[in-house]
């Protein structure tokens, strides 16, 4: 499948989206935000395209709602609204928007332009970019989707400041992660800076994670090869973070994933001889970002079985992104169950 770039608006996000919006001449146009953006970003976003006319959806806030019921609202408030091929579809929030947003769109009329201003780290840094789009489909977490590229992403660090700062470590682990993938220069660039990141800090860091997933996007649109690398820490990541929520116990994916990181460097470091000090550097610097619910030993064997749960749900094994050394990916490996049990140790 041929990869078909975003424009990604950074410097002047504002007055290249109206050039945008102006130069495509859209017939219609259509804002999806959810209840929090549109008290936070709306007003702003109003502000910065004083001259733009649009429909306004509002969605209630969270991951609950990234099913197929909202999608059904979504669609019937377009369709009676008029939306047509022409139309265009602005997704203004988290990924939550961008995911559900970007689904609909895709999908209402065989496909509308649609554009994303991401308002929270994760959705800048992370979901954003890559062109998946989805929902949650009964229990399988994002299995309803498809692949398609946004037309433009605007990028104003300005939103962060509304966002809570739970909600800003959580994206910043996704960063983390996308400089474990890229180099060890990068890496140690991050551990040097202290928490919390300025503005200038943050955006600077952003534009270099959004280039590190960019790239490996443009090698392997369809995740066939190098865009699994993108995976590393979810794997188990993933775990924690359906054993916590089954429980109905508060954890974000990226508190969840930082963990991943800590016991996937771990076994990283184990198959592929690590220096010792490489992989507690990695682990004492994750640790803040790993939110505070504790994992007894009691609790391992349940965490490794939901990663079984989700190799039969994909009908496929579980295989692993590793890294041979940070900076250096390495994917579809397979572990030993008593190296996952062991890494889980490190969680704490
Ligand atoms: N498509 C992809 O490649 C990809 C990659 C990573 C994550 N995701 C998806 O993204 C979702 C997580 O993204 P998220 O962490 O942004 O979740 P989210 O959209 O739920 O946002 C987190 C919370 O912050 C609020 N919020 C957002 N921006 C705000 C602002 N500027 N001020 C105040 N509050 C604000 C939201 O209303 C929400 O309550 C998950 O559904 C995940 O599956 C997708
Ligand atoms: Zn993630």
């Amino acid at each position: 499948m041929a990869v078909q770039n975003s424009r990604i608006f950074t410097v002047s996000p504002w007055e290249k989206l109206d050039n945008f919006i102006n130069d495509t001449q859209y017939s219609s146009v259509f804002l999806l935000c959810d209840a929090n953006t549109s008290m936070h970003c709306l007003p702003y976003f109003k502000e910065k395209m004083p001259g733009l006319n649009f429909e306004v959806t509002t969605i209630p806030a969270g991951e609950l709602i990234k099913n197929l019921e909202t999608c059904q609202y979504i669609w019937t408030q377009w369709l009676e609204a008029g939306i047509d091929r022409n139309s265009l579809v602005i997704c203004l929030g988290g990924g939550v928007v961008s995911d559900i947003g970007g689904f609909c769109a895709s999908s209402i009329i065989r496909g509308v332009d649609c554009i994303y201003v991401p308002t929270s780290l994760m959705a800048m840094a992370d979901a954003s970019i890559g062109g998946k789009t989805g929902i949650n489909f009964n229990l399988f977490k994002n299995q309803v989707g498809t692949f398609t590229m946004p037309k433009a992403i605007v990028i104003d660090v300005h939103f962060l400041k509304t966002l809570p700062e739970r909600q800003l470590k959580n994206g910043y682990v996704e960063i983390i992660k996308h400089s474990l993938i890229q180099s060890p220069p990068y890496f140690q660039d991050l551990t040097n800076l202290s928490w919390p990141l300025q503005e200038s800090e943050l955006l600077e860091y952003m534009k270099k994670s959004i280039r590190t997933k960019t790239d490996i996007i443009e090698q392997d649109f369809t995740e066939i090869g190098i865009r699994k690398s993108l995976n590393f820490g979810h794997t188990i990541g993933h775990a924690i973070e359906s054993f916590f929520l089954e429980k109905d116990l508060d954890i974000l994916h990226g508190e969840a994933v930082a963990a991943g990181i800590i016991c996937e460097s771990y076994i990283s470091s184990v198959l592929f001889k690590w220096r010792p000090h490489t992989f507690e550097s990695i682990q004492t610097f994750m640790k803040p970002f790993k939110g505070t619910l504790r994992l007894s030993e009691a609790d391992y064997p349940e965490v490794v079985a939901k990663m079984e749960l989700d190799k039969k749900r994909k009908n496929r094994n579980v295989y692993f992104s590793l890294l041979d050394a940070p900076g250096k990916p390495k994917t579809d490996q397979k572990v030993p169950d008593d190296l996952i049990l062991k890494s889980l140790e490190y969680y704490d």
